[in-house]
């Protein structure tokens, strides 16, 4: 392997630190590097090309009270595959915020499990105030140019995919919305288009967008909800954008305080609405459904009269309190996938009756669903999913799950090992939907590194492809994607 440090970052957090998202497969990585001429077991295939990029968080810095590990700074991960070679880069994401904190050497935005109050900045992103946009959650590849973005709104910063040198950030043409950008615009690439949303504490507390192929905003509404939501996904159909209103929201009295505490209202129906992908505001039809919140969709798509939806349904949203448990170990219940009960799940909206019929696709703990991108918005057959660790947020492995059949081929990591979000890269002149690779880098928490595994799509269990040695031991994080090459 050649590597070249493009730059070294100095860390300010304890050297016996011991936060379970600082440590482990969460420990921050503070070194960039470019690396190529890599150590590969097995062969890389000549019909594997693109990129797949990951997004994950590391801090350099002590929080002002309280770590969450979504307080932590962007860094994008990004390996590249062309004529059975592959090239790695990763770099921080360097978001106004980041060069602000930098700069001063010290914390200045509030995180997310703490008070607003805390901040030393009175300015800030996003739905909540006070709060520093670290464009950590997703990466997207639209019209050949990486966006990296954040959960609770911001900007969409711009990354070559395949060098990730730095390219500013999105401003459609002057026309890019104060209320920011979510986590999770959607790329439909039959049309070149994305799709996206945002959300807020002012009325009307949802917009919804439109960027064509060319990169222009074509489009733009409210979409009005009745109060402040923290929707976290959204889906498509050729015809239709879906997006979404659960009960699990900050709480509004304590939101009057000045506390944003999330909150599950059971009492409350799950709302989707169904917006024709040019639709005004007026022509937005609501669909209800039971109680839930859903972090991530897999895919939607249109049969008939009805459109179907298939995503990740949480039986326990709130996770109970555990007698005993601290603070934190209460805060971060909410990253265990199987403290909320997150099951494949299929919405079935039917456009003549206003009805809506739901069905449990599998009892297995899961999420993080990708598929083929070429069918997004169209009928899918399989999804990729995480296979969840249990008490934490990690990925023990990947799940193939056949939607037609119902058959799952669970693909199980050694122990201590992780997995990212696992993306599927369809091999050139494939011709079926699972005809191709999954990519995915692992956390080896036993021997302290980081390979890229390349598997076959239509058969994840068999030995890998290819595995491909990273120079250093990268930190789990949220979001990955793929995007095809040239
Ligand atoms: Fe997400």
């Amino acid at each position: 392997m050649k590597t070249e440090i493009h730059q070294r970052f100095e860390s300010k957090l304890p050297a016996d630190d011991d936060h379970p998202y600082r440590t482990g497969a969460w420990r921050p990585q503070t070194v960039e590097y470019d690396a190529w001429d890599l150590e590969v077991v097995g062969e890389i295939p000549d019909d594997l090309a693109g990129v797949y990029l990951r997004n994950t968080e590391n801090p350099l810095l002590p929080p002002i009270e309280r770590y969450h590990p979504f307080d932590g700074d962007g860094m994008l991960h990004s390996i590249s595959f062309a004529g059975g070679e592959a090239r790695y880069h990763n770099r921080f994401v360097r978001t106004d915020g980041f060069m602000a904190e930098r700069e001063a050497g010290e914390t200045l935005w509030a995180g997310i499990a703490e008070s607003p109050k805390l901040a030393k900045r009175t300015d800030g992103w996003g739905a909540r105030p006070r709060m520093k946009d670290a464009s950590s959650t997703d990466v997207v590849v639209h019209r050949g140019v990486a966006l990296t973005s954040f959960w609770l709104c911001g900007d969409l910063y711009r990354l070559d995919p395949y060098t990730l040198e730095d390219l500013g950030k999105e401003s459609f043409g002057g026309r890019f919305p104060a209320e920011g950008v979510s986590a999770h615009p959607k790329i439909d690439e039959n049309t070149g288009e994305m799709l996206f949303f945002n959300y807020g504490t002012d009325a009307p507390y949802m917009h919804y967008g439109v960027v064509d192929a060319e990169g222009e905003l074509a489009h733009y509404i409210d979409v009005p909800l009745p109060g402040p939501r923290l929707p976290h996904d959204m889906a498509f159909t050729e015809n239709f954008a879906i997006v979404n209103d659960c009960p699990m929201f900050w709480d509004p009295e304590a939101m009057r305080a000045g506390h944003y505490a999330t909150r599950f209202f059971p009492e409350l129906p799950t709302r989707f609405g169904v917006i024709p992908r040019r639709g005004s505001s007026q022509q937005i039809r609501w669909f209800e459904a039971e109680p839930t919140f859903v972090l991530h969709w897999i895919n939607a798509y249109e049969d008939g009269d009805e459109i179907v939806l298939d995503g990740f349904f949480q039986s326990t949203p709130s996770p109970p309190r555990v007698p005993g448990m601290t603070l934190n170990e209460t805060l971060f219940r909410y990253l265990d996938l199987y403290a909320m009960g997150a099951r494949a799940h299929r919405w079935r909206f039917d456009l003549k009756t206003g009805a809506c019929r739901e069905q449990r696709l599998s009892d297995r703990i899961m999420e993080f669903g990708m598929i083929n991108g070429r069918y997004a918005g169209r009928p899918n057959r399989y999804s990729y999913n995480a296979l969840p660790a249990e008490g934490w947020f990690g990925f023990e492995g990947i799940v193939k799950h056949d939607l037609v059949r119902g058959t799952e081929e669970v693909v199980k990591l050694p122990e201590g090992v992780f997995a990212s979000e696992t993306a599927m890269a369809p091999r050139i002149g494939s011709t079926s939907e699972d005809d191709g690779y999954l990519v995915t880098f692992t956390m080896d928490t036993n021997d302290d590194r980081s390979e890229c595994l390349v598997l076959n799509a239509a058969s994840p269990g068999d030995e890998p492809i290819a595995r491909i040695t990273l120079p250093e031991r990268i930190a789990s994080g949220t979001h990955a994607c793929w995007h095809a090459g040239r």
